[in-house]
Order: structure tokens, then C-alpha cells, then sequence
């Protein structure tokens, strides 16, 4: 808002200079006053030299607009003249008359209307003007007369050469003339010519007068250029000498009087002024109205031989003069032009200028407002961005809560697993016994709640994974048809049970599909508890398999004759949070959650349609193909690992089985080769497995972390079963701390587990755990497990053995990094120190920083005998390789292979290699073998 009203600001600043500029620009052609100046002739020098007066006069006064118009000496043309003046309302009217009585109605018409008038030269018969300029006619006519009857002593006869005879001029000076003459007797004007003020009219009229009257004594002309044109008519007459010739105006210049006179022509002329300046004058005082007189009579004087020259001598100077102001006058012009070129580039200057600070000023104040908007702006990020960071901090205090709240649902959905292992196992037990049908339909609920118990928490710890994005797709392609009735089957016994007609439709023998197994399995076993949960007896439950339209999904819908649910049920059936009043409708409300969420990680969909009293359909689509499939979502198989941690009904029987096949766990004159170390916090866990692996095992346990760790160091057991969760010291810790130390990185570890994720296992493998068992297990399961682990780990000591009998470098990426290195310290020990016969295993653990005892249990362990076993080997070894390889004798070898006798030493040998090194020697086998 503020910025518009600014930039109108600027704009209207601008106009304002703008205007300012023009309007200056203007002033300088726009002349105040027009003056019309009426001229009755200008094709004389008189009148000329009157013009160029003005003109000049008038360039004094840039004011003035002076408009000249000739009449050509007509009446009429002037007449014209004066009225367009009129009508072009000029602001003031000069008139030099060419006759007065014509002119003076519109000189009237114009004074009247209001146009001040100026008469000049000449007048009209009316005293309606404003002011007269001009000299008297009458007095210079007089003054003429006198001269020339002085000149002609009184006496002689004149020819007057008039001007035109309606011009007041002409009449006054004839009258002046008549005045001053009229008291000398002899003076007679014996002829008139009418000269009509023009040089060639007296010149052609003169003439024929002066034949008339040839005995004058002077021409009286009323003008100079009058007297010059008689004078020129009697050309090559003597008279032209002897007559005297007068005339008026006196001008200056080549064509005026003054020169006249000077080249002889004349004898006299009465200055008769242009009055140029006088008029401009007048013009200027009363436009400005300022006092001003109506008669401004000019002054007159004789010009003749006497005082010519002195007079052209001024005209002269007048005339440079008047060049002189010209020419300044041109300088003047050319500095106002310079002047006005400056002040205009001075003005488009300050144009600028001003521009130049407005625009400075609007920059300034646009950098104002905007650095006050962007400090508005910054203020308000800044705000946002603390906001933001609030909701953020908020939004993870939430997820935190959250992830606590989930975390410690799950944990204590773990914890379930492990009374539940110890309930269903006993359970199973009783089962498979012969007890009483009181006790076994107790045991029969007891081990279906504790199955539904189990289901419960294996589905609340399936949300974990999906929460926590974890839960990943694992599909392989299979008969989906196939997998469908299988599924079905195990419903059948219930539906048999209660009346149920439970049927699978598809009209495809077999639809392959790539789905994860064991989520679809839950999917559909959930839908079928629903079912089956809801239809009462004698309904029906069928499962329809078919081909979507495009034939893109393949979609299984399971519909029952139940009991149907409520619109609102419908809305939320799939919604993990929603209790419906009638909360078991539903069941437990996580079981059609997680199909939801399992139907989505296979990019399929799945909808209910049900009506109350009329029954429900669940129709769930997976698509074809396996474009829609990641790469790691495919799987050949489902992996077995993943199968061992739902504990089925099935597994357990069979695992329940063995258990009762091996009835008599402690029996103790079974003597028992490995020892077992568990390390489980959970007493009856602990106690269950003791019990059970004593069978087969020494078994020592451990109830937490740090205790079990310090009896690894202490027995170094052949196997350790290790929960993770432990107080102190958690399993991954326990196993990295066992792994890491070479007393007992040998031996494999199972970490048992209610932590059924990827991650955790990685971890624990990464820690060096052998193997990781999830809970609840089976524990036959386990026990083979256990069983393989040693015997492997009985294969690995006939490897090293195998290896070491050869040379006493290891060759294997299979052991340990660790083990390997142990086996090769001790090798290295032992080929350094061979000839030493008081070699010991004392000095072999001292050289290793380890005591005796543990160096026994290790090579025990990997080697399966003693350290002094393995000396006494290694040195037949080396002996038999001499023997073959060297020409040492049989004494020279056993000392060198550390034999205290050759004697002993042969014994030795021959104990080992079942012949005596002599007939080795002799029997020379050729190149040693590799023994593997
Ligand atoms: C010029 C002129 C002058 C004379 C004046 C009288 O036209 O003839 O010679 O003095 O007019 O009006």
C-alpha cells in the first residue's frame, strides 16, 4: 500500500517537472503583443530605413510580434490590410496612410473597437488614434520656403513637384511652403508637377511642365527622390546645371538626400526623420501602459553644401552605429539562442537531476520497504522455522512416547513367549501321557488358550514390524489354489464339528501366484476364525478363488452365513483402533488390521461387505506377476530359519514326541563327554533346559550375565546356550566378549531369543554367535542343533589335527580367526623350540601368555589332545620328514627333533608310525603324502 501510494507520488513529481519544462520552453516562443503595422509603401529607401528602425527597436522587445503589411500605395490593398488586422484582434494598429481621407473610416472602426493606433509619417482626417509620430509637415514646409527664398534672394520662379495629393504630408508642406513664401513678391511657383511621391513619376511629368516654364530658377520636389527624378528628366539639358534643385527627407546612404547633395545634385533637403525608434517606442509605452504622448512631432533641420558633410559624417557614424547594434544585436540572438540552448539543457538537467534524486529517493525508500520486508519476512520465517522446530521436537517427543509405548507393549509381549515355551511344553507332555479325560480336557483348554495367547502375541509383535516398517514381503511362486485348501483343511475337523459347510470354490484348477506364505496364511486363517466364529450351526463358509476382470489379481473372497456386522462395524473393520461396542464381534480387532497390512505389502487390496443377520464377505486380491515385487521381496522359498519360530501345534507334538521316547534325562552312569554352559535369567527356562539337555550333556547353568561369562573362562564348556535379554550383561555382549578372547573363542554359542527380527539376529551373528534360536522353540529343535554344533565342531578338530600333521601352518578360512591364530602361535612355539627335549607345555603357555590350564582346554578343544600330545607329534612329524628328505642319521635326527635319546626316540616313533625309523628310512616311501 504504501509503495503505491509513493510510486503516484513519484509519477505526479514527474509530471510536475515535466509540465514545468515544457511550460518554459514554451514562454520563450510565445510573444505578448502582436503589433499590425499597416505601410501604404515600402518600395522606397525612406520607408525602408523606417522598417529597419522598427525592426531593430522591436528585437529589443521579444514581446512584440510585429507583422509589416504593404499596400503597394493602394488605398483599397491598405484599407484590406487594416481590416484583417482588426479582425486578428492585434493588440495595437500602426498606420502610415497612403492617402487620408480613404483610410480614416476603418483607422476609426479599429480605434473604436478598442485597438490602440498608431499613426505614423502621414495623417487621417479624424483625431481617432492614439498617438502620432512623425515630423511636422507643415513647419518643415515652411522651413523649406524660407530657405529657398532666402536662397533665390527673394526673387525667381519655382516648379513644385508634389506628392501625392491626398497625403497630408504633401498638402502641409505645400501649405508650410505657401506660409513662409508668401510675403516675397518675386517668389512665384510657376508650375506643378504631381510627383506622387515617386522618383520615375516626377521624372516622366516633369519634363513636359518644364517646357512650359523653362525660365525657372529651382525645382521645389516634395521629396529627395522627387528632385532626383526631375533633375535626371533634363539630362543633357543646360538647365539641369543652372537650375537649383530641393528636396526632403535628407537620408542617409547611397540613394538618400545626403549623397544627393554631396555629388551636386541637389542644393538643398530638409530632414524629414523615419522616426523608426519613436514609433516602437510609443508602441511599447502605451502596450505597457505607460504615459505616452498622442504627438511625438520629430525634429527637422536644412541639410545643404554647408553642413552635408558634417551630416553624412553623423549619418555615418549613426550607420555603423546602427551596424554595430545589428551586429550585437546578431550576438545578442546568438547568445539568447546559447542561453536558451543552456537553460534548456540546464532545465532537462535539473530534469534529470530531479529525476535522478526522486528515483535515488524511490530507490532508497523501495530498499526501506524492503528491507523492512525482509526483516518482516525473516521474522516471520523465523517464527515458522521455531514453529516447525516445535512441531518437530513435539512430533518426536511423540514418536518417542510412542516407540516407548510400542517398545514396552512388545517387550512385555516377549515375555509372554517364555512362560508360554514352559506352558505348552509340560502341557504337551501330560497330552501325550496317559492321564486321566478330566485332566486331559483341562489340559486340551489349557493348551488352546495358551495357543490363542501365543497367536495373540505373535500378531501384536507382527504390528511392531509393521510399525516399525520392518516387516518385509518374503514371496515365492505357488499354487495359490492349493495353498487355499490347505489352509481350509485345517478348519475342516471344527466345520465337521459344527455343521458348517465349509467348500473352496475356483474355477481354476491352479492360479501361481508370487505371495509371501506365511502372511497369507495368517490373512486367510484369520478370516476363517471370523467365519467360523460367527456362523452358527448348519451355516456355510465358503472361499471363492477367481480372476479379476482384467485378469491382473487374483482374488480369494471367504463369505459366511454369520451373523453379519453393522455399518459401522464395516466402516471399521480394518481400523487397529476401533472397539466397537460389541467388541468381540470382531474378535480382537488386530488379526483383520494386520491382514490389511499383510495384503499391502503384496500391493493387493482387501474389503468387506456384510449385512446383519445375513452374513459377511471378505474379498482380499493379490496381483499376477511379479513386476510389483523388489527384488529382495522375492525368495525361492520361504527361508527354513523363518520357520522355526511359530511354534505350531504340529511341531510340538512331534517335538513332545522325542521328549517322551527319551524319558530318563539323568542317567548317571552315562558318562557324558561335552559340557553346556546356559546362561538364562528365567529360572524355570533355565531349569526346563538343564532337565532336558542333561540326557546328553554336562550342563552347568548360569542365571545372568556376568557369572556366566566368568564360568565360560573357568570350564570352558564345548557349547553355551545365552539368552540376550539378561540383567548385566546382555547376550550380544557375552558372545562378543567370549568370541573375542582366545580361551574361549572356540566355542559355539546359541543365543536364544524372543526377538524375532532380522536385525537382532544380525547382531548377533555379527557378535559371533553360531546360531539363534527365537522363542518360543521347539526344543528338539534346539537339541539338534546343539548336537550339530559339536559335531562340527568334532570334524573341525580332525581338520586342524589333519592339518597340522602335514606342516604347521593352518590353511583354512573355516575356523575362527582367532583359533587360527592360536593353532598357529602354538605351531610356531613348538617348531622354534623342537630341539629343546625339556620342551613343555608349561613353556608353550608361558610363551603364549596364557595359562596351562587353558592352553590344555583349547587344544583340546580344536585339537582334541595335549599339549605335550601335540610336541611328541610334532616331533615324529618333523623326524619322518627328515628321514625321508635328509642324509642325517637316525641319532643325528632324533636329537634334532629334541629326542633326550635315539633309543627313546625310536620307541617313540615306532609307536606312532607302527615301523621303526630304520626300516622307514630303508622302506623309503618316496615323497611325503599330504594326509588329509
Ligand atoms: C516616402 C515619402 C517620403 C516623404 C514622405 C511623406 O514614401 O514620399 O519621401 O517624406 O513619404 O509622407
Amino acid at each position: 500500500m504504501k509503495e503505491k501510494a509513493f510510486e503516484k507520488w513519484v509519477f505526479g513529481l514527474f509530471l510536475l517537472v515535466s509540465s514545468l519544462f515544457v511550460s518554459c520552453n514554451q514562454a520563450e516562443e510565445t510573444k505578448e503583443f502582436t503589433i499590425g503595422f499597416s505601410q501604404c509603401t515600402e518600395g522606397d529607401a525612406w520607408r525602408k530605413a523606417m522598417h529597419k528602425e522598427m525592426l531593430r527597436e522591436a528585437s529589443f522587445h521579444p514581446e512584440f510580434d510585429l507583422q509589416i503589411k504593404d499596400a503597394r500605395n493602394s488605398n483599397a490593398e491598405q484599407v484590406k490590410h487594416i481590416r484583417e488586422f482588426i479582425d486578428q484582434k492585434v493588440d495595437l494598429l500602426i498606420v502610415s496612410p497612403n492617402e487620408a481621407e480613404p483610410i480614416t473610416p476603418v483607422v476609426e472602426e479599429a480605434f473604436e473597437k478598442g485597438i490602440p493606433v498608431i499613426l505614423v509619417d502621414r495623417k487621417i482626417s479624424s483625431s481617432s488614434y492614439s498617438a502620432y509620430v512623425g515630423a511636422d509637415n507643415f513647419q518643415i514646409g515652411k522651413l523649406a520656403g524660407e530657405y529657398i527664398a532666402n536662397l533665390l534672394n527673394g526673387k525667381g520662379k519655382i516648379i513644385e513637384v508634389w506628392g501625392l495629393k491626398g497625403t497630408s504630408a504633401a498638402v502641409e508642406r505645400h501649405r508650410g511652403f505657401q506660409e513662409a513664401t508668401k510675403n516675397f513678391q518675386d517668389i512665384q511657383v510657376v508650375a506643378e508637377v504631381e510627383g506622387e511621391w515617386e522618383k520615375e513619376v516626377a521624372k516622366k511629368r516633369f519634363p513636359a511642365v518644364f517646357q512650359k516654364q523653362p525660365q525657372i530658377d529651382l525645382v521645389f520636389a516634395h521629396n529627395d527622390v522627387m528632385a532626383l527624378g526631375a533633375y535626371e528628366s533634363l539630362q543633357g539639358h543646360p538647365a539641369q546645371q543652372q537650375l537649383k534643385f530641393t528636396g526632403f527627407d535628407g537620408l542617409a546612404g547611397p540613394n538618400g538626400g545626403l549623397q544627393f547633395i554631396e555629388d551636386g545634385i541637389l542644393d538643398a533637403t530638409f530632414l524629414y526623420p523615419t522616426g523608426g525608434e519613436e514609433i516602437m517606442q510609443s508602441a511599447y509605452n502605451i502596450l505597457h501602459n505607460r504615459p505616452y504622448q498622442k504627438e511625438n512631432i520629430l525634429n527637422t533641420t536644412v541639410i545643404d553644401g554647408r553642413n552635408v558633410h558634417i551630416m553624412k559624417q553623423q549619418a555615418n557614424k549613426i550607420l555603423s552605429q546602427e551596424e554595430n547594434i545589428n551586429r550585437q544585436q546578431h550576438k545578442i540572438n546568438e547568445q539568447i539562442k546559447i542561453y536558451n540552448n543552456q537553460r534548456m539543457l540546464l532545465y532537462i538537467l535539473i530534469g534529470s537531476l530531479t529525476g535522478v534524486v526522486v528515483l535515488g529517493a524511490y530507490a532508497l525508500y523501495s530498499l526501506r520497504l524492503r528491507h523492512e520486508t525482509n526483516r518482516a519476512l525473516m521474522a516471520k520465517n523465523r517464527e515458522i522455522l521455531e514453529q516447525r522446530n516445535e512441531i518437530a521436537e513435539m512430533a518426536k517427543k511423540a514418536e518417542k512416547a510412542n516407540e516407548a509405548k510400542l517398545k514396552f507393549f512388545t517387550n512385555v509381549s516377549h515375555e509372554f513367549r517364555t512362560p508360554l515355551t514352559l506352558i505348552l511344553g509340560p502341557v504337551e507332555d501330560a497330552l501325550q501321557s496317559n492321564i486321566p479325560m478330566g485332566l486331559k480336557k483341562d489340559m486340551l483348554l489349557v493348551r488352546q488358550n495358551a495357543m490363542r495367547l501365543l497367536k495373540l502375541v505373535n500378531q501384536l509383535m507382527d504390528f511392531r514390524k509393521v510399525e516399525r516398517k520392518k516387516m518385509r514381503l518374503q514371496a515365492s511362486e505357488s499354487d495359490l489354489v492349493r495353498f487355499v485348501e490347505e489352509v481350509a483343511q485345517s478348519f475342516e475337523r471344527l466345520a465337521r464339528k459344527r455343521h458348517i459347510q465349509l467348500k473352496v470354490i475356483s474355477r481354476l484348477r491352479e492360479i501361481n501366484v508370487y505371495f509371501d506364505k506365511d502372511k497369507v496364511d495368517k490373512v486367510l486363517f484369520n478370516l476363517l476364525s471370523n467365519s467360523f466364529k460367527f456362523t452358527r450351526e448348519n451355516g456355510k463358509v465358503t472361499i471363492l478363488l477367481e480372476l479379476s476382470e482384467d485378469r491382473n489379481h487374483v482374488l480369494v473372497t471367504v463369505e459366511d452365513t454369520g451373523k453379519g456386522m453393522t455399518p459401522a462395524q464395516v466402516a471399521n473393520a480394518f481400523d487397529r483402533f476401533y472397539t466397537a461396542e460389541d467388541n468381540t464381534s470382531l474378535g480382537t480387532g488386530l488379526g483383520l488390521a494386520l491382514s490389511k497390512e499383510f495384503i499391502k505389502l503384496h500391493h493387493g487390496e482387501i474389503s468387506v461387505v456384510s449385512k446383519e443377520r445375513e452374513g459377511t464377505r471378505f474379498t482380499f486380491s493379490l496381483p499376477l506377476g511379479k513386476e510389483h515385487l523388489k527384488e529382495e521381496e522375492i525368495v525361492l522359498e520361504t527361508p527354513k530359519a523363518e520357520q522355526n519360530a511359530p511354534l505350531v501345534a504340529g511341531v510340538l507334538d512331534a517335538d513332545l514326541e522325542l521328549f517322551n521316547g527319551q524319558s530318563a534325562p539323568e542317567n548317571a552312569s552315562v558318562v557324558k563327554e561335552h559340557t553346556i554352559l546356559v546362561i538364562e535369567d528365567n529360572k524355570e527356562l533355565r531349569e526346563f533346559l538343564s532337565s532336558r539337555l542333561m540326557a546328553d550333556f554336562n550342563v552347568v547353568e548360569a542365571p545372568q550375565g556376568n557369572y556366566g561369562l566368568q564360568q565360560a573362562f573357568d570350564l570352558v564348556p564345548d557349547l553355551i546356550i545365552c539368552d540376550v535379554t539378561l540383567p548385566q550383561k546382555n547376550g550380544l555382549e557375552i558372545t562378543a566378549a567370549l568370541k573375542t578372547d582366545v580361551r574361549t573363542s572356540h566355542i559355539p554359542v546359541i543365543l536364544l531369543t524372543a526377538k524375532d527380527s532380522l536385525e537382532y539376529k544380525i547382531d548377533g551373528i555379527q557378535a559371533g554367535a553360531d546360531l539363534y534360536v527365537t522363542k518360543p522353540f521347539s526344543y528338539l529343535y534346539l537339541l539338534e542343533r546343539v548336537k550339530g554344533l559339536i559335531r562340527n565342531r568334532e570334524l573341525l578338530k580332525v581338520y586342524y589335527n589333519s592339518a597340522i600333521a602335514v606342516d604347521t601352518k593352518v590353511h583354512t578360512s573355516q575356523p575362527k580367526q582367532l583359533d587360527k591364530k592360536f593353532i598357529n602361535e602354538v605351531a610356531a612355539l613348538v617348531e622354534q623350540n623342537l630341539q629343546n627335549p625339556d620342551l613343555s607345555a608349561n613353556d608353550i603357555a608361558a610363551g603364549l601368555g596364557m595359562s596351562r590350564v587353558h592352553v590344555y582346554r583349547k587344544m583340546k578343544a580344536l585339537l582334541g589332545y595335549s599339549l605335550n600330545d601335540y610336541i611328541v607329534n610334532s616331533r615324529l612329524k618333523k623326524a619322518r620328514h627328515l628321514l625321508l628328505n635328509s642324509q642325517m642319521n637316525i641319532s643325528e635326527i632324533a636329537y634334532e627333533v629334541g629326542f633326550s635319546s635315539p633309543a627313546y626316540f625310536s620307541t617313540a616313533f615306532k609307536n606312532h608310525f607302527n615301523m621303526s625309523p630304520s626300516d622307514f628310512k630303508a622302506s623309503k616311501p618316496g615323497k611325503e603324502k599330504k594326509t588329509v
